[in-house]
Parts: C-alpha cells; structure tokens; sequence
C-alpha cells in the first residue's frame, strides 16, 4: 500500500500561488495558517519539488516540534540542484531528498532515495512506505502538485482561496507544468477561514 496523498496550498483568487518573481507571498489568513500548522502535526511527511527550496528556502516544520516529533521532510530534486545550506537540511527534522537515478549528488539527509529515471513518483512511494511513511502532505509548489495529479496520485486536495488578484502570466498556479491535466473531482466542503475560503476535494 502507499502512503496517503494529501495535497495542500494557497492561491489568490484569481488561481495563482505566488507572484511573477515566484517568490513566497503570505495568501493565506491567520486560521490558515492554524489550520496547516495542524495538518503538518496530522502527517508522518511534508513533501515539496526543489523549486520550492530555490524560490522560498522553507524550514517545512511545525514550530515547537524538535527532531524526533517533526515529520519527515521530503524534497524531489531530480537533477541535485538543492544547495547544501538548504533550510530543508537543517537539524530541526529529519529529511529525504529524493532524486532521479542518474543523479549522484550526495547530501547530508536522513536518507537519499534514487526513484528512477526519469524520476517516477510510484517508486517514490514505495520507498517511503518502506521506511515507515503512511501520509504525505504536498505543499507544492505548482510543478510537483501537476506531476502528482497526472500520475492519479492524489488522494485528497485542499486549496485556501485568499483574498489577492496576483496577475501576471508568469505567477506559478497550484496545478502548473506542459501537460494538461482534466481530472474531475468530488467537492467536499467550502469553509470561510478568515478572509478566505477553503475548499475541500477528495478524487
Ligand atoms: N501558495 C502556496 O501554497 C505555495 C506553496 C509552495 C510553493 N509555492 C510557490 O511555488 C513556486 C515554486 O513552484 P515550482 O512549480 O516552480 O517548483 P516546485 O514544484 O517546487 O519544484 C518543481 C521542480 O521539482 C522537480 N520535480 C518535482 N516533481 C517532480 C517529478 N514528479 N518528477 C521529476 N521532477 C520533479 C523538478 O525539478 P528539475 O527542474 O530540477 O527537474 C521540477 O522542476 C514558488 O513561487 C513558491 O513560492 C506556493
């Protein structure tokens, strides 16, 4: 069996997950925020692409959480482009950097994981499984939530709605890459969280 696949990010209204430059931009309200800190706490890992650690360099943990509590923090990086200095590498969490099989770039990581080439999210699951992981939280950003719901994937997807227009044709959306994706899911909730909605879907 492999590990649960929860999806979760923040758009604008208008459907874009950060602006033009890419860089990180606060979309989601202070219950938001509550709310993902909660659900980080409810997953055995985090999950984000190496774009991510490029554009935001997030610590991906629960404040207040040390080594032994946090999840798991898991990066996909293909081709070895995460910088040794990356916050994601820190002490704070244990984390497995996830890469594709050609790649021989080394980190200091709890475990490195060679999925295939090019690199296949299945294999990627299995070898989590086996090493204790029941539910993975994907934060994104748009590429990765793509290649997950390309590959049938996802097994629940929750988007905060906040209250910006970003614009811009360049701003990353929540479901970004060449090939389309026309997958038809279930709603299961709308809930206003602040100034924002959140929209629960299962597939
Ligand atoms: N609002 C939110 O909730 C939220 C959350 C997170 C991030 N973001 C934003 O999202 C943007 C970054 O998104 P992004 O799409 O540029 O980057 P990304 O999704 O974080 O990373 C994409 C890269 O990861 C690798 N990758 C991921 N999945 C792969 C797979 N299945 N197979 C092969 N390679 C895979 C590829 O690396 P290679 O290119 O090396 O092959 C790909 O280019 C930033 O602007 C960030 O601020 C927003």
């Amino acid at each position: 069996m492999r590990p649960f696949v929860h999806v979760n990010c923040a758009m604008s209204a208008d459907g874009k997950i950060a602006g033009p430059d890419r860089k990180q931009m606060r979309i989601s309200s202070e219950e938001d925020i509550a709310r993902v800190r909660d659900l980080r706490r409810e997953h055995d890992s985090i999950l984000v692409g190496v774009g991510t650690v490029i554009s935001d360099n997030p610590h991906l943990t629960v404040k207040g959480l040390g080594y032994d509590d946090n999840p798991v923090r898991v990066v996909i990086d293909p081709h070895g482009r995460t910088p040794d200095d990356a916050l994601v590498l820190d002490e704070r969490a244990p984390t497995v950097m996830v890469t594709s099989s050609s790649c021989d770039r080394e980190w200091d990581a709890e475990e490195i994981v060679r999925a295939g080439d090019p690199l296949d999210l299945n294999v990627m699951l299995e070898a989590l499984d086996e090493i204790g992981i029941d539910s993975v939280l994907v934060e994104g950003g748009g590429e990765t939530i793509a290649r997950f719901f390309k590959a049938g994937l996802v097994d629940k997807y929750t988007v905060f709605v906040g209250p910006w227009v970003i614009g811009g044709k360049a701003s990353p959306t929540p479901a970004d890459g060449d090939d389309p994706i026309m997958k038809k899911m279930t709603l299961e909730s709308a809930e206003i969280l602040g100034n924002g909605v959140l929209l629960t879907f299962t597939l």
